[in-house]
């Protein structure tokens, strides 16, 4: 979502004149887009600052002035903390004020003392006030349909740092959708905080699901592929299972971030879902569409897990099968409640079981890829490979797969038989185009 809010900032900064540098020595404004979801997160923007100083008064000494700008969600969260560190940034804003950009860096411009400070929440959404997109420059493009979380879960900052949830207008989606199509784009992941919560206004006036969307969506002629993150399994409805089942453009892929396999644990997380639950709803997607690959999140070491609860989700992540997924250590966020929870686990009990679960992932991730040697996969070929003639794209499961192929072919969705497959990607030789 930080990439695409990165492109949406330029959209809004090109009118002022403003064009991306490659180097960050030639920009006059220089914007770091934030993530605070981990203290490691975090605190990589200090350090980055850091940098960033050195930058700024390298060029003050050649006569040159940079406005340094901290813009997302550390800046929503932290943004005083941010000016009193680092007083040369010019500029913080929230995730929900880079509309007001040309104004804020007016001000910043302008500034006689301290940094200009943006983190209210605007009343009007922001997407109202941004320009249409620029033309795409790939073959797979992102787009926001909803923004925000009413969830609460216990460990995470987004519902205070992105805000109460909305959903765009279906004719809004279409429309941007329809242009990224226009200039290029052959599959859209659409993209939400809590992407399957989506109800936007429909063209009836009435609220329509992530399920409809999509459906709505592969109507559109060229959009060859459909895909979503990041999906709550509360949100999980009929419609959505239903697109699954019948939608050839919707990918076989669903990342569902299941936190945990111990119903003690999910309790405390707030997550308003069980271990069962959660199988459940997994069988009811594969029954729907048996070819589904799934990817999820995991936190281990939140406050009070025992032995007995890691050890549900190891069984948890045993049973389902996972084709990828991403894991991490447990990261105290000042001002969430597990934050002060009395029972904080050890960091080296942390790390072990981290170490764990990751070896019990990567080896399902592995035997995943294995797999599928001997079959034929689907590619949407979006880039040159590292080697002379070939191409890499991706496959519906999101594998990364290498083919000699020409780059003119780059944006056609080819058949590829699988011949090899290691940790991080697939290799594989061209059959026959399917739907160029
Ligand atoms: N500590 C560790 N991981 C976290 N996540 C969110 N908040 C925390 C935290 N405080 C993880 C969750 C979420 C993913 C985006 O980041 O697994 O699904
Ligand atoms: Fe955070 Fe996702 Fe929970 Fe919302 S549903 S609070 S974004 S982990």
């Amino acid at each position: 979502m930080n990439i695409y809010d990165s492109t949406r900032m330029l959209d809004i900064l090109r009118p002022l004149g403003y064009l991306p540098v490659h180097a960050q020595d030639d920009a006059d404004l220089l914007i770091l887009n934030t993530c605070h979801i981990r203290e490691k997160a975090a605190e990589k923007v200090y350090s980055e600052l850091g940098l960033v100083r050195q930058l700024k008064n390298a060029k003050a000494r050649r006569g040159d002035h940079m406005i340094v700008a901290v813009g997302g969600c550390v800046a929503q969260a932290e943004g005083a903390e941010v000016l009193r560190r680092a007083p040369f940034v010019d500029l913080v804003f929230g995730p929900q004020s880079y509309h007001l950009l040309p104004e804020l860096i007016g001000r910043a411009l302008r500034r006689a003392g301290g940094g200009v400070l943006a983190t209210d929440f605007p009343v009007e959404p922001k997407f109202d006030h941004l320009p249409e997109p620029s033309v795409q420059q790939g073959v797979t493009a992102f787009l926001t349909v909803q923004e925000g979380c009413d969830k609460f879960c216990s460990f995470c900052v987004v519902p205070y740092t992105r805000g109460a949830e909305y959903s765009r207008p279906v004719a809004e989606v279409l429309a941007e959708a329809r242009r990224a199509v226009a200039s290029g784009v052959r599959e859209i992941t659409l993209l939400g905080q809590n992407v399957n919560a989506y109800h936007g206004k429909g063209p009836d006036g009435r609220p329509c699901g992530l399920g409809g969307l999509v459906r709505g969506l592969a109507c559109l002629p060229g959009l060859g592929r459909i895909r979503y993150t990041t999906s709550h399994p509360q949100d999980v409805d009929d419609e959505l299972i239903a697109a699954h089942r019948d939608v050839p453009e919707l990918m076989p892929y669903i990342h569902l971030p299941v936190q945990s396999g111990s119903d003690r644990i999910l309790v405390a997380m707030n997550r308003r879902h069980t271990a069962g639950a959660y199988r459940r709803i997994v069988e009811r997607l594969r029954l729907a569409c048996p070819d589904l690959a799934l990817s999820s999140d995991f936190i281990v070491g939140f406050p009070g897990e025992s032995d007995g609860d890691f050890q549900a989700t190891l069984d948890l992540v045993d049973e389902i099968g996972f084709a990828q997924a991403y894991s991490f250590k447990y990261s105290q966020r000042l001002g969430t409640p597990a934050a002060s929870a009395a029972d904080q686990i050890p960091e080296r009990v942390k790390s072990d079981r981290l170490a764990a679960l990751q070896l019990a992932l990567d080896k399902q991730k592995r035997q995943f890829n294995e797999a599928c040697i001997g079959k034929v996969l689907t590619v949407l070929l979006e880039k040159p490979g590292r080697h002379d003639g070939q191409m890499v794209g991706r496959s519906p499961y999101l594998q990364s797969i290498h083919v000699a192929a020409a780059a003119e072919r780059i944006g056609e969705i080819v058949s590829a038989l699988i011949t090899d497959a290691s940790a991080n990607s697939l290799s594989g030789s061209l059959a026959e185009a399917v739907g160029a």
